[in-house]
């Protein structure tokens, strides 16, 4: 049909392969919703071979994801590919300096070279969507690039990688070994294709440095965010958690402060009962705490095929909605050039309660001396505890577990220095920041 939006898709993994399947089972409904058809005209993938149990016929099929980029029988780019580098940095490039609008769900793309592309999409006057970049099917890009324009944040935070939230899910419900937690969430399609990029955070921190830029009109800026994963997470870390009115969740958080934006990523004890306590398995949650709404949170699934086509879809049809000629709206929600540089608020200033658990010897003096080193630093002390050690300790060691009052990361860092010095520590301490949200 003459006025369809002709989309070409690079990548069909998991994603990819819903998204063909949704544009294709809701055409009609599409077409009605957009006012004209979204037709899938290219499609590109590693391998043209493997069996996807896709209906292409009629579908051009590119060996090149460059060649699909600049393909003239195309409208749109729609980039699945994954990764920061080559073939999905080149591409989305060549897509937009050809005139092309483009959506992709690449947040590591984004987070090192969103500044740049929304540049050269803003010079085209070309849509850039990345819905499904962020937090799966959850639509919070449109919120923060449109619906909060009016508001200043002050915080935005959440739990923004499905896989991680699956993980510490099941470990706590079932008592599974993190091993198989992440194996079953490869199998359901929500790990990265490198699934270190889940465990050790670095997923949370592109989508969190993503939101960052649209809360604080900032340039996105991934190095300025402190980095902690899961994979040092234990069943005892989890069960001394609950016993303690806790649960664990890997967290994302950038809040405005008087020396610069404190950007981290850290697994956190979150109150039992809390609403984000509450969020289990692959569900994400975004909190944005503003002046003028005052909080908000949504939640819905972070991961997996069908609910990132969702939002994937969702962006076509702005795009197909668009006319040629309209002043599309700047992809980072602001000019890209007006963007102000991203000041970091040092790690060591952040101030809140700890929860830290020790393995120590067991003998007399062992819990006057850590209580002694935390006192040098002022820190004010909940609770210190000597749990019942679990069968893999020796018979001199033994478990402690101490909640601080609010202090500062430097006051901690120091105090378990000392503590290490006093030689009566075994193996590294366990240090899990409190939160409570919202
Ligand atoms: N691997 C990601 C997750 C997919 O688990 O959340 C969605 O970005």
């Amino acid at each position: 049909m003459s006025n369809s939006l002709r989309v070409g898709i690079a990548g069909l993994g998991t994603v990819g392969t819903s998204l063909v399947h949704l544009l294709q089972d809701k055409s009609d409904l599409l077409a009605d919703r957009c006012g004209r058809p979204l037709v899938i005209t290219g499609v590109t993938a590693r391998s043209k071979e493997k069996e996807r149990g896709l209906s292409l016929d009629g579908v051009t099929w590119f060996d090149d994801p460059l060649a699909l980029a600049t393909d003239d029988n195309s409208d749109v780019f729609v980039e699945l590919i994954g990764g920061d580098g080559e073939p999905a940095y080149g591409a989305v490039k060549a897509a937009l300096e050809s005139g092309k609008h483009v959506v992709t769900a690449n947040k590591a793309l984004l987070a090192k070279h969103g500044v740049e592309l929304a540049e050269i999409a803003e010079s085209k006057g070309l849509l850039l969507n990345y819905e499904s970049a962020v937090a799966g099917g959850i639509p919070i890009i449109k919120v923060m690039r449109e619906s909060l324009t009016a508001n200043t944040v002050t915080r935005i935070s959440g739990i923004l990688n499905g896989t991680c939230n699956y993980i510490l899910t099941r470990m706590e419900d079932e008592g599974m070994s993190f091993e198989d937690c992440l194996k079953d969430a490869q199998d359901l399609g929500f790990a990265e294709a490198d699934p270190t990029f889940d465990i050790e955070g670095n997923d949370t921190a592109h989508k969190l440095a993503i939101l960052t830029s649209l809360a604080f009109g900032t340039a996105i800026a991934p190095d300025a965010i402190y980095l902690e994963g899961i994979t040092r997470i234990s069943i005892e870390d989890i069960e001394a958690a609950k016993d303690l009115g806790y649960r664990i969740k890997l967290l994302g958080i950038a809040t405005k402060t008087a020396s610069g934006v404190e950007s981290r990523v850290h697994p956190a004890m979150v109150p039992l009962g809390s609403a984000i306590a509450e969020i289990g398995g692959v569900t994400n949650a975004v909190s944005v705490e503003a002046d003028t709404v005052g909080s908000l949170m949504m939640s819905g699934p972070g991961a997996g095929g069908d609910a990132t086509a969702s939002a994937v879809a969702g962006d076509l049809c702005d795009i197909a909605k668009s006319r040629p000629g309209h002043q599309h709206g700047p992809a980072l929600g602001q000019p890209a050039q007006s963007l102000m540089p991203h000041e970091r608020a040092p790690m060591r200033s952040h101030e809140g309660g700890y929860f830290i658990r020790l393995t120590v010897k067991d003998q007399p003096g062992t819990m006057a001396a850590i209580a002694t080193r935390m006192a040098e630093q002022s820190i004010s002390l909940e609770s210190i505890v000597q749990r019942r050690a679990r069968g893999e300790l020796e018979s001199e060691q033994a478990p402690i577990i101490l909640i601080t009052h609010e202090t500062t990361e430097q006051s901690i860092r120091e105090a378990l220095k000392g503590v290490r010095e006093d030689g009566c520590l075994f193996g590294e301490p366990q240090m899990i920041r409190i939160e409570s949200l919202g």
